[in-house]
């Protein structure tokens, strides 16, 4: 997909275009928008709407002809209310403009939308969300089919025409939302190929890549340098399988020398079977998603690669399968973690937390400014939740609140949300056990908060934000997928840090 900016003026206005297809909006009042209405010469637009051919709700779409003007076809899409173009209702109709756009004939299209009378949002959200719908609409992935779906029908280029002095600003948010897409999409494939393809050793090579790609460090670790790092919780998950673990450090040194980085650090169990404590047969295939917290964290550096992001990002990915096997780890297990916590494994199959807790303590090494881990944690974040909102933990304090805060608006900013949920020490309670210093489960109730305790007990020498995107990273059914979640929140998280750094210089190592 290429995309494009014009600018028009009066002169010049966005109806005088040449294209194939021009798409412009109308309100459900019945009034089209300003460039639909210079463009409506003969009257036909108008009359469309009158007729009720189009309602102007949002997300309603008619395709005209062209009108004896430079462009061949019309796209009328609807809006809503006219004097309060919601971001939902902007979404919506984009949505379905890309939904159009990737069927129908003729190479390009010029998208004329009032992109700056979003209520609460500018243009440069609007470009940037407009980009990142029609690449959702775009993606296929074909990679295990032995026959490729032919080359798609669509448009291939886009341009949106903006006013003269906002060029700039959609320039700059069209390369932002591509970088975006092009990290979702790297997300959706990680998570979509199957479990035998993308192993450890898989998204080891990813990494590698990007870090050849990009300028960036790499560093993968294996199953003996863990031994040395005494990594005892996490190789105890990888005791059953026999597919290589990795851990895998990725490093884009976009800041300054001395500027604290901020460390994401992702799961990636690159199939959860649950070991020993095994998972019902019944859509285990898609515990090949496992890893979607180490994929959105190499989708998120494949996109501040490309935006050479001015800020220091760590990625830390510990990646292994969890599989039953004579030699895997059982109930009742107790394991030596890298801080030396001991923790009894009750259930083999809350394993990400004992992956995680490792990779926190190595991140301590970092002196990091922030800390955020993303991972498909646990069920009952789909139970709290469901498939809207991603979860987000931290401690309740004044750092911890800004941190929390900071990601809720970057979820709010990209539409990839997210919503905080407590951490408390009644939770931990739960985490007792009569043998070790914790256990790895804590009952039945409350199943994301008791696992989200599990990870703060060793993220307490940084700031940390906890992730749990079990309901948000893929979607099931009939359109089963990974949904490239949350690449956007996370790479507009970074974007806002490294802003405010140049701002104001701050981000020094922490002490
Ligand atoms: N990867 C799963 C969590 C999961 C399950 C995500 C289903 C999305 C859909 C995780 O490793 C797990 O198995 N968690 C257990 C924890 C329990 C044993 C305390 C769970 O959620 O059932
Ligand atoms: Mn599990
Ligand atoms: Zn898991």
């Amino acid at each position: 997909m290429d995309f494009s900016i014009k600018s028009f003026d009066t002169k010049n206005p966005a109806g005088a275009l040449k294209t194939g297809c021009l798409v412009l909006g109308t309100f459900e009042d019945g009034k089209l928008s300003d460039a639909a209405q210079q463009v409506d010469r003969k009257g036909e637009l108008s009359a469309a709407v009158k007729s009720g051919d189009i309602s102007g709700k949002p997300g309603s779409t008619l395709l005209l002809r062209g009108n004896g003007g430079p462009a061949e076809r019309i796209l009328l899409v609807g809006l809503g209310k006219q004097d309060t173009v919601s971001e939902k209702n902007f979404t919506s109709a984009m949505q379905a403009v890309a939904r159009v756009l990737a069927s129908l004939g003729g190479g390009d299209a010029v998208i004329a939308l009032p992109f700056e009378q979003v209520r609460e949002r500018d243009l440069f959200w609007a470009i940037r969300t407009s980009v990142l719908a029609v690449r959702e609409h775009a993606y296929r992935f074909d990679a295990m089919k032995s026959k490729k779906e032919p080359a798609t029908q669509g448009v291939k280029k886009i341009a949106f025409a903006v006013s003269v002095p906002s060029a700039a600003p959609a320039k700059a948010a069209l390369v932002e939302g591509v970088a975006m897409a092009n990290g979702m999409d790297l997300t959706r494939d990680l998570g979509n190929l199957p479990p035998n393809v993308c192993t450890p050793t898989y998204l080891a090579q990813t990494a590698k890549k990007l870090a050849r790609e990009y300028g960036m460090g790499i560093e993968v670790l294996d199953r003996k340098q863990m031994q040395a790092l005494k990594m005892g919780s996490f190789l105890s998950v990888t005791h059953g399988t026999v597919e290589p673990p990795k851990f895998i450090v990725l490093k884009h040194d976009g800041g300054k020398a001395k500027e604290a980085p901020v460390v994401l650090v992702g799961k990636g169990i690159t199939f959860d079977s649950g070991g020993i404590s095994l998972k019902p047969g019944g859509s285990m295939d898609e515990m090949k998603y496992d890893m979607c917290g180490a994929a959105s964290v190499l989708g998120t550096m494949r996109a501040i690669g490309e935006l050479e992001l001015k800020l220091n990002v760590i990625c830390v990915i510990p990646s292994t399968e969890n599989m039953p096997s004579g030699s895997a780890t059982k109930p009742g297990d107790v394991v030596t973690s890298m801080s030396g916590q001991t923790i009894e494994i009750l259930n083999t199959d809350a394993e990400g937390r004992l992956i995680l807790c490792d990779a926190l303590t190595y991140a301590e090494r970092f002196k990091p400014a922030a800390v955020v881990d993303i991972a498909t944690l646990t069920g009952a974040c789909i139970t709290a939740l469901g498939h809207h909102n991603s979860g987000l933990f931290t401690r309740h304090d004044d750092a911890h609140d800004a941190l929390a805060n900071e990601l809720l608006a970057a979820g709010r900013a990209s539409g990839d949300t997210a919503w905080r949920l407590p951490i408390e020490d009644s939770y931990q309670e739960q985490l007792k056990s009569n043998f070790a210093d914790m256990a790895n489960i804590g009952g039945p109730a409350a199943g994301s908060i008791t696992a989200a305790c599990f990870l703060e007990r060793y993220t307490r020498k940084y700031t940390w934000a906890h992730l749990d995107i079990a309901g948000t990273a893929w979607k099931s059914g009939a359109a089963k997928g990974a949904t490239g979640r949350p690449v956007p929140l996370l790479t507009t998280f970074l974007i806002q840090r490294a802003q405010v750094q140049s701002l104001t210089g701050k981000g020094k190592k922490a002490a």
